[in-house]
Parts: C-alpha cells; structure tokens; sequence
C-alpha cells in the first residue's frame, strides 16, 4: 500500500515536472518503432526529436513495426509483447494486428495497466502453435492469451483468432479419444483461448473466434465486461469449448453474438452477478448454463442474471441451472425471458443432482436455488427429454420457480413427455404446453426453518 502511494506521488510529481523527460522519451519510442528501418536507438543520447505528430494521442502501434512476420509460421511472440509495452504506455494508443497477415504467437500473458483508451484492434488473423506437440514444454497448457490487471480495454476489429484446437480436442484423455474409444485418465489441460483476470471496463466487439482448444472466453474477477456482436464457432463434439465462460465477474453485458461450440454457449459460474445477456443466437451447443455450483461442498453465488431475445437451437439444453450435492449458497433472481427454442434436448432444466462421474453421494446441503422466472420460452425439444426438468434437492428444494407463456412442442413425434419436478415449488401464472402440474405451491417447511444461507 505504502510503496503504491510512493510510486503514485513520484508518478504526479514526474507529470508535473519532468515533461521535457518524457518527451525525448516519446521521440525514443517512434525510433524504437523505426527501428526495422535501422534507426538505433538510445535512450539518453537521443537528441529530443519533435513528437510524431501535433497530436501525439491515438499513436497506432502496428506489430509489424516491431518486427512481427504474420506468415503463420514465424514466432511472432517477442514481437508482440514489445508492441503490447509500448502502446500500453502510450495515451488512447491502438495495438494493431494489420488485415492480411496470420501472426503465430506463443501462450503470453499481456499485463496492465495500461493508460486509458487502449484498443486491441484485431483485423488480421492470430493462432497459437498447433496442438500439443507444437506447444512449448514450459508453457502453461491452461491458457494461451492472458489479459492480466488491465482497467479499459477494447478488443475489436474484423480479423479472427483461431484457437487450432482440432489436436487437443484428439487427446487420448479426452472423452473417447482413448483406442477402441476410451477415454484415458490423467490430467489433460488444454487452454482456454482467451482469458481475462482481474481486469475492468472491458469491450470486446466484432471479432471472430473459432476452434479453442477449450473455453474460447473465460473473465474472472472482473468487472465491467461489454461484450457485442461477437462470433464463436467450433465443431458440436470438440470437448469443453464454451463460448463465454464468466467467474466472480460482475456487471457484464454480452449481446448481438453468435455462439456454437461443443459445450456451453455462455456459462456462469460462481460469484456472478448483474449479468445481462440479449439476443444471442446459441447452438448447436450445450446451451446456456448457470454452474455447475457448489463443487466439492463450495459455496457459490449468483443473482441478478437475465437472458432475453435469444434462440437456441439443436442444443443438448437449453437454459440450464445446475448445481452439486454438498455446495452451499445461492442462485437466485434470475430471468429467462423471450427464448425461441429449436430441437433442444432440454430446454428448460434445473438439476441439482448434477454429477460427472457416476457416485456421487447425495448430501444435506446444497446451492439454494429461487426466484427463477421463464417467460415467454417457445419452440420444440427433442423428445427424448422432457421439455420441462426441475430436479431439486432433497433438503433445500428451490422456490419460488414461475412460468407464464412456456409453449413447448415435440421437434419431431408425438410423444409428449410430462414435466419432471422433484422438490421444486412455484407455480405457472399462465396456461402452458405442455401442462406443468408437479410444482408445489408455497414455501416448503423446510425453507422457512432452517435459516437458509442466502449470499
Ligand atoms: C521456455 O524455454 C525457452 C527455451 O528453452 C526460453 O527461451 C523461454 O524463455 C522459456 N519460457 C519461459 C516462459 O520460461
Ligand atoms: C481394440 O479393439 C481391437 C478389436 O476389437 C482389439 O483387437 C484390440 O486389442 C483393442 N486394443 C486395445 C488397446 O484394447
Ligand atoms: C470503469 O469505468 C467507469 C466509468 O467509465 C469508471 O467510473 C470506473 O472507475 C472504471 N473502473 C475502474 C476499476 O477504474
Ligand atoms: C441481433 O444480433 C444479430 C447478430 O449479431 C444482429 O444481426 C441483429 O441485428 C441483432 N438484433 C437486434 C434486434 O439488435
Ligand atoms: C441487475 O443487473 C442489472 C444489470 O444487468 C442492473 O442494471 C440492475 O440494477 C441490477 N438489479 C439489482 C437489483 O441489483
Ligand atoms: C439422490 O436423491 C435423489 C432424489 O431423492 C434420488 O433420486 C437419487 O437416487 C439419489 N442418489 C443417490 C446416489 O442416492
Ligand atoms: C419471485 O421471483 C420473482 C423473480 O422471478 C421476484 O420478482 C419475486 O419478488 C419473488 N417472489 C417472492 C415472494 O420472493
């Protein structure tokens, strides 16, 4: 805490005074850009050259003027950390990745913070090494693009970043990869695409991503997060590749995007809150998931989450809450509203009972789950599910659970299978289809006795 004064006293202080400091500096900075041109550089002997332009905010720093190839091949990785120090440094900078080019670049963690109006903008193509065998020994396999403490960032443009995850998606210990398709144990990282950590006021926009290796997106601990008009594309059977995946993040807004992958479209995980999320187009995908919670007795928190105006189709779900045995805390305030369903194996579930290996003890305690609303939610599912699943848990089943304007039809068949309710209290405002009987009215006794742990 001290040293962080010290350092913002000697930081107003150096503003203050030292401008004609910092201006040789900046003169330093484009020869340092110049520098493929054979222009030395030197720090202190550089005669104060005159600023760039009049105007020395927006500077573009282009990667290729750090000596970035971009043919795909090239390690473009030492090139891009210069470029990222440099406009991170620089007022309202942009950090260029040209159009035309394919910059190959190895797991990198971009640290902040950086000066305000920074832009990431993306018009060419980024890719990792390919596969595992490619991937340095002494990377991490958990991550490839870090984005670590930025405050403000925007990361746009029309370029792509292609995560090549075809050859980890192959692993043996992925599921059925193994001979004879098995699926091996032992660990089997593979990295998220794009990670955001401790970081706020972040926009993502316009860009396309396809083929992680795992998540494509994951934000933890932020804050302000604006995603808009994004893309996310990988093949239905690539294994844990959600498109959006948020953790301990709050206030985030993700709109206008397309998303389909081998796994959750978006996933919410926990301690986030104030999530809004509007016309998405998910699938075929796994759906929209909030959890899994609650893992190996952990307390989990989530409220205030909102989805509207979005259609998902050909998905093994469809909105999704899903929770542990044993976990502990709450799901609550959450509206699903305006959903067009297409061929969706379970469009509406709540499942308490979640479970990846096949034991799992049931337990006294578990997420709390209330106040979850669905409106307007129409299309078809696929009959081998029922449309409607809220599977609650034995010792704190979830309340208060309304729907009005469910239309549900079977996507091919005439089988209608009814609503499955296990524990799960609310009640239907309106008529739907199918007919939901099995929801219990009021709150049940349990509930009212014993002091709920509510986040
Ligand atoms: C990984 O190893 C290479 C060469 O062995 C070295 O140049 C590089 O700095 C190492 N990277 C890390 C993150 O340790
Ligand atoms: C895979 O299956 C084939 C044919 O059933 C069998 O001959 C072979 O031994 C199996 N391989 C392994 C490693 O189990
Ligand atoms: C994020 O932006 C808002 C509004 O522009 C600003 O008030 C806030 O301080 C920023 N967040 C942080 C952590 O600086
Ligand atoms: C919804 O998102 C799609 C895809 O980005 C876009 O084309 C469309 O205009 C958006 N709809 C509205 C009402 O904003
Ligand atoms: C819920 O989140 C929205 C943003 O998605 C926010 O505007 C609203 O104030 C939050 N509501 C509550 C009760 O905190
Ligand atoms: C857990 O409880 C549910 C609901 O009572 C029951 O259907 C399920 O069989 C139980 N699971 C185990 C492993 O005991
Ligand atoms: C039930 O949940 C809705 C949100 O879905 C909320 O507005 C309402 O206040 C809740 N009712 C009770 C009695 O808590």
């Amino acid at each position: 805490m001290e040293l962080a004064r010290v350092f913002l006293l000697v930081l107003v202080f150096c503003i203050s005074s030292c401008s004609s400091f910092l201006l040789p500096a900046q003169g330093s900075l484009q020869n340092h850009i110049n520098r493929k041109l054979g222009h030395r550089v030197s720090f202190i002997s550089q005669p104060p050259s005159p600023p760039p332009e009049s105007n020395s905010n927006d500077a573009v720093f282009d990667v290729l003027s750090f000596g970035a190839i971009g043919d795909g091949v090239t390690d473009d990785t030492p090139a891009f950390k210069m470029a990222w120090d440099a406009a991170c440094q620089a007022e309202s900078a942009t950090l260029l990745v040209p159009n035309g080019y394919s910059f190959m670049i190895q797991s990198t963690i971009f640290t902040g913070p950086c000066e305000n109006g920074f832009v990431f903008q993306i018009e060419g193509t980024l890719m990792p090494p390919d596969g595992p065998d490619a991937w340095p020994k002494n990377n991490s396999r958990r991550q490839w693009l870090v984005f670590y403490r930025i405050n403000g960032l925007t990361m746009q443009g029309g370029g792509l970043i292609d995560g090549r995850g075809e050859k980890w998606w192959n692993l043996p210990c992925k599921p059925h990869k193994g001979v004879n398709g098995t699926t091996l144990p032992g660990p089997c990282d593979s990295p998220v695409a794009l990670r955001f950590f401790l970081s706020s006021n972040l926009t993502i926009q316009g860009l396309a991503i396809r083929n992680s290796p795992q998540f494509h997106f994951r934000f933890d601990n932020c804050r302000n997060v604006y995603v808009d008009t994004i893309t996310i594309r990988a093949p239905s059977l690539s294994p844990n590749t959600d498109g959006i995946h948020i953790e301990n993040t709050d206030s985030v807004r993700i709109y206008n995007s397309l998303i389909s992958n081998g796994d959750d479209c978006i996933s919410i995980g926990s301690g986030c809150y104030d999530v809004d999320i509007n016309n998405i187009t998910c699938g075929p995908s796994h759906g929209i998931s909030i959890g899994s919670l609650g893992n190996r007795n952990s307390r989990a928190c989530v409220s205030n989450i909102t989805l509207s105006n979005s259609v998902i189709k050909h998905s093994d779900n469809g909105v999704r809450i899903k929770t542990w045995q044993g976990g502990s805390g709450s799901v609550s305030g959450v509206k699903f509203s305006n959903i067009h369903m297409d061929a969706v194996r379970n469009p509406i579930i709540i499942d308490q009972f979640y479970c990846l290996s096949r034991a799992c003890a049931n337990q006294t305690s578990a997420v709390y789950v209330s106040d979850i609303s669905y409106t307007n939610i129409k299309g078809t599912y696929d009959v081998r599910s029922p449309p409607m699943h809220f599977a609650c848990s034995d010792s704190v089943p979830c309340t208060n659970l309304t729907l009005s304007d469910v239309e549900l039809l079977p996507a091919q068949g005439e089988i209608v299978l009814d609503p499955f309710c296990w524990n799960a209290y609310g009640a239907s405002e309106t008529l739907t289809i199918p007919p939901v009987f099995c929801l219990l009215d009021g709150v049940p006794r349990s509930v009212l006795e014993n002091d709920i742990e509510q986040c």
